[in-house]
């Protein structure tokens, strides 16, 4: 018996990363997943991987229309969608002063309206399912701020607002609404925006968290399977951290 088994799930930026993982994770519980995201040889091949209980669909998450297709296609190919994960997200480091527009307006389109957009599609089909569990992957910067974060951490307090407010309206439908808030995860995310996809050395970060050092995508996946799963029945409205210890202390920590 599997946590999952009989679900439906669709997850966004799962071609890679955490939602990869999150794939994996489910499909070894049991359920049928939709592999979302925009890049697709990667989604692809992960689909392929995970066999029949899998397929990829390119889905841009600050697109509506991507999104109505994307939730239909899911009910008719797997007969119901009972989770949905709002996973897809991108980082970006400027400071306020140094922002563009445009990349403010980039990475709330995705992390923000994508994550919205999400769950008005989705909120639909879950009720025709008689219930289900939306997870929304915020962060830490969705609970304190940190220089150099100002569209991705308004994006992510923005999750962690909206969360509350679905949990709220769809209590009554069965349908649990909450936010996971990692910290740093070892994946491309992190090194993509620091970096340019070459490898930054964090272990002068790390080594200032309780657990010295970075999570791995499949912690995060256990979180988010705990979540989606009827495990977790009196869970909603949450914020679920899993940090390594960073929100733990404060700046005045002398360590
Ligand atoms: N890595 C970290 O340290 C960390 C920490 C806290 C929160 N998070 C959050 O976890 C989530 C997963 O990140 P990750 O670490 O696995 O990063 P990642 O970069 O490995 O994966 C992100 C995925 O999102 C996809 N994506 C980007 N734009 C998209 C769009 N418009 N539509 C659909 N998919 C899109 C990418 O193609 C990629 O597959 C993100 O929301 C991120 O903000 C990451």
């Amino acid at each position: 018996m599997g946590d999952l088994d009989g679900k439906v799930a669709l997850i966004t930026g799962a071609a890679r990363g955490q939602g990869a993982a999150a794939a994996r994770a489910f499909v070894r519980e049991g359920a049928r997943v939709v592999i979302a995201d925009v890049s697709d040889d990667a989604g692809k091949a992960l689909a392929d991987e995970l066999g029949e209980a899998a397929y990829y669909r390119h889905l841009d998450v600050s697109s509506e229309d991507d999104w109505t297709s994307a939730v239909a296609d899911a009910v008719r190919t797997f007969g119901a969608l009972h989770v949905l994960v709002n996973n897809a997200g991108v980082l970006h480091f400027s400071a306020v002063a140094d922002t563009a527009l445009a990349d403010y307006e980039r990475v709330v389109r995705i992390n923000q309206f994508g994550c919205f957009l999400g769950m008005k599609t989705a909120i639909p089909a879950l009720k025709a399912a008689g219930g289900g569990s939306i997870v929304n992957v915020s962060s830490v910067e969705g609970l304190a701020g940190m220089p150099f974060t100002v569209a991705y951490a308004s994006s992510k307090f923005a999750i962690r607002g909206m969360t509350k407010v679905a949990a709220l309206e769809l209590g009554p439908d069965n349908i649990r609404v909450n936010s996971v808030h990692p910290g740093m995860i070892d994946t491309k995310m992190v090194q993509d925006a620091i970096g340019g996809g070459a490898e930054v050395d964090l272990s002068p970060v790390t080594k200032k968290l309780a657990l010295r050092r970075m999570g791995r995508s499949e912690e995060i996946a256990e979180l988010v399977l705990f979540l989606a799963s009827d495990r977790s029945s009196y869970c909603t409205g949450g914020e679920f951290v899993a940090d390594g210890g960073s929100t733990a202390t404060h700046a005045l920590n002398i360590s």
